[in-house]
């Protein structure tokens, strides 16, 4: 099912990697993933989130802050009992571990821009083929994956279209209008309103919307662990200045989770 990120053609998995017929070869890393990102598909030399980024997500999500968030995730997608998946995005791999526990005997797929999270996630879940790769080719083939999920990623419409065989879909979930709201009332003077379905617009003819639904729950954050991980693994935390971060960290307060869930279903040709 592997395809070359150069070439497009299959990918032969060796021992040590992998191998097209035009001899483009990527290597296996010592701890398990492939590297499909080849130099000329890089716009910076370490792309997408970084090591600091990877530390407080995998500690924040470790803590089980969003563990509903992850189980209804897992429940869309055991509803949908795709026989191949992938999570496009996958960061440190937290919700890619729930995926494939729910969908046992499925062949998974993870794919992330940043070596660091791939590194960490793919301890989590070995059974699976892990890929530093970029979204915007994806090295499947064509109308190989029934669900796609893409959990709090920028996601390239048109290449998951591509991968998806019709009756497939995106599993999307995504912040809500009133998400962290708490949160960006104390980082920003203005907070800025978030239109949720903006993605929807986005949205090629070949995919549609065919169910959504939405989570909600506050969450307190006594802890400053909790406070400070949160902050670090969002945006948000790396553009406030230094008075207002401490003046965040320094007491506990209750934030609004709001998510969606969007399935966004491959059209007949
Ligand atoms: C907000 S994080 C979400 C990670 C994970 N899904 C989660 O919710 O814990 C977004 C992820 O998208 C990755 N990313 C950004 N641009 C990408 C691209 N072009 N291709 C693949 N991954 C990308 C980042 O490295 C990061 O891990």
């Amino acid at each position: 099912m592997l395809t070359c990120p150069i070439c497009q053609a299959p990918l032969e998995r060796l021992d040590n990697g992998v191998k097209c017929p035009a001899g483009h070869s990527f290597d296996r890393a010592r701890q398990g993933y492939l590297n499909l990102l080849p130099v000329q598909h890089k716009k910076s030399r370490d792309p997408g989130d970084n090591a600091a980024m990877v530390e407080a997500r995998r500690q924040f999500l470790g803590a089980g802050h969003y563990a509903p968030l992850a189980r209804r995730l897992a429940e869309l997608a055991a509803e949908r009992a795709p026989a191949r998946w992938l999570d496009i995005g996958c960061g440190e791999g937290y919700y890619t571990a729930q995926l494939a526990e729910a969908l046992p005997g499925s062949d998974g797929y993870a794919l992330d821009i940043s070596r660091e999270a791939v590194k960490a996630a793919c301890r989590r879940a070995p059974q699976l083929t892990w890929m530093v790769a970029s979204m915007a080719r994806v090295p499947l083939a064509d109308a190989s994956c029934q669900l796609l999920a893409s959990v709090f990623s920028p996601i390239d419409w048109n290449e998951a279209a591509r991968l998806l065989p019709a009756g497939g879909g995106v599993l999307r979930l995504g912040p809500a209008r009133d998400h962290l709201l708490e949160l960006r009332q104390r980082l920003y003077d203005e907070v800025r309103e978030y239109i949720d379905d903006k993605h929807l617009a986005d949205l090629p003819p070949s995919l549609a919307l065919a169910h959504t639904e939405s989570l909600n729950f506050r969450l307190a954050l006594d802890s400053r662990e909790a406070r400070e991980t949160l902050l670090a693994m969002t945006p948000h935390g790396w553009r406030v200045n230094p008075q207002r971060r401490e003046r965040i960290l320094a007491e506990p307060f209750v934030v609004t989770v709001a998510v969606r869930y969007d399935w966004l279903e491959r059209q007949t040709p």
